[in-house]
């Protein structure tokens, strides 16, 4: 090899390494890109930008009208370390849209349009602290293992949502968590949220809005905060206990009271037939007794 294509060569991959960079370094159009952090507020986006720099590790898409997280783009982002969603139009399922993003430590998904939270949504944010997923109207369901791999979680907000039920394993596991939001829901306070009562008393986790969390059914506890509630849950629950036993109690001395009379009832038959027949056989003999007598 000479030397001077040697230089074109060293020039060629220069230049290449060059394009690379430029195009990784390129800020999506709307957004103002510094420091690792791209910052896309409030631009009326309707989708997920797409020249995102793949080192980038805080991304801000608050107050757009993004309606989708595409998978493959957001995972290209594997460096994230903060995602603030919030105030967008999100409603599409998430099972697959954190896949490889495990270093992800917040995540903001509040003011969007979730309907349901499963095992899979966050199970792949292993390092995830903080999660808001609070004011999604239409959010109903949060299944009951759906942080069981999110043990570092510290803050997690899911207040005005749809919510009515919160099953306790879905907290009671998580050996980090300091704040639990669960303001202005429509929580259901039946026999089964006892427990979950009990363990906010119990936890030492904090719940900020006290004031705001109470019950809105059954209408008999309707306004009742919690978890003063649960002192009414204990009594109400446990009565219900009490009449099960009692009914069980009745259900055992109505046996016990049939199986008596039929007993005594057999008991006098058994008495009846014995005398009868010792009767009869006496009767028997007298007849034997007058025949001998009269031979
Ligand atoms: C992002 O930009 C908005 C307005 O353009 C600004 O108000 C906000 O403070 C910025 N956020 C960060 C974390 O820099
Ligand atoms: C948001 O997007 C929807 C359609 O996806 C559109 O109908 C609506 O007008 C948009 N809102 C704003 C504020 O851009
Ligand atoms: C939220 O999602 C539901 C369906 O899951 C849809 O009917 C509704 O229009 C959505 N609301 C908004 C504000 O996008
Ligand atoms: C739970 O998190 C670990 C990383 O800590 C990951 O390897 C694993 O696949 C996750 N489990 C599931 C079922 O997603
Ligand atoms: C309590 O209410 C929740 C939802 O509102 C329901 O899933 C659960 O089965 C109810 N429990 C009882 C004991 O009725
Ligand atoms: C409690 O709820 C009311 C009405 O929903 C609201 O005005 C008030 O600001 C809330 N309090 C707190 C501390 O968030």
């Amino acid at each position: 090899m000479s030397p001077p294509n040697g230089h074109k060569s060293l020039w060629l991959v220069l230049l290449f390494g060059m394009g690379v960079m430029a195009k990784s370094l390129n800020c999506p159009a709307k957004c103002t890109c510094q420091y690792l952090e791209v910052n896309c507020t409030g631009q009326q986006l309707q989708d997920f930008p797409m020249t995102i720099p793949l080192d980038t590790r805080q991304l801000i898409l608050a107050t757009n009208n993004i309606s989708y997280l595409p998978s493959v783009e957001l995972n290209f982002l594997s460096d994230l370390v903060y995602l603030d969603c919030r105030e967008n139009a999100i409603s599409e399922d998430l099972d697959f849209a954190f896949i490889s993003l495990n270093k992800l430590i917040y995540l903001d998904l509040s003011f969007n349009n979730l309907t349901r939270v499963t095992f899979t949504t966050f199970s792949q944010l292993s390092s995830l602290v903080v999660l808001k997923i609070s004011d999604n109207p239409n959010l109903v369901e949060i299944e009951k293992d759906s942080f069981a791999n999110n043990t570092w979680l510290r803050h997690l907000d899911v207040s005005r949502t749809g919510l009515t039920f919160l099953d306790i394993s879905i907290v009671k596991d998580l050996p980090n968590l300091k704040s639990l939001g669960l303001s202005e829901n429509l929580w259901n306070c039946n026999c089964s949220f006892l427990e979950f009562t009990l363990w906010m008393k119990e936890s030492g986790v904090r719940f900020p809005d006290p004031e705001n969390i109470s019950c809105y059914s059954p209408a008999a506890l309707h306004g009742w905060s919690m978890p003063g509630v649960e002192s009414k849950l204990h009594y109400t629950c446990l009565l219900h206990l009490h009449d099960t036993d009692y009914a069980f109690l009745g259900l055992i001395g109505f046996c016990i009271f049939s199986a008596g009379t039929v007993a005594a009832w057999l008991a006098g038959m058994c008495v009846a037939l014995y005398e009868f027949h010792t009767t009869r056989g006496g009767d028997d003999e007298d007849e034997d007794e007058d025949e001998e007598a009269t031979t």
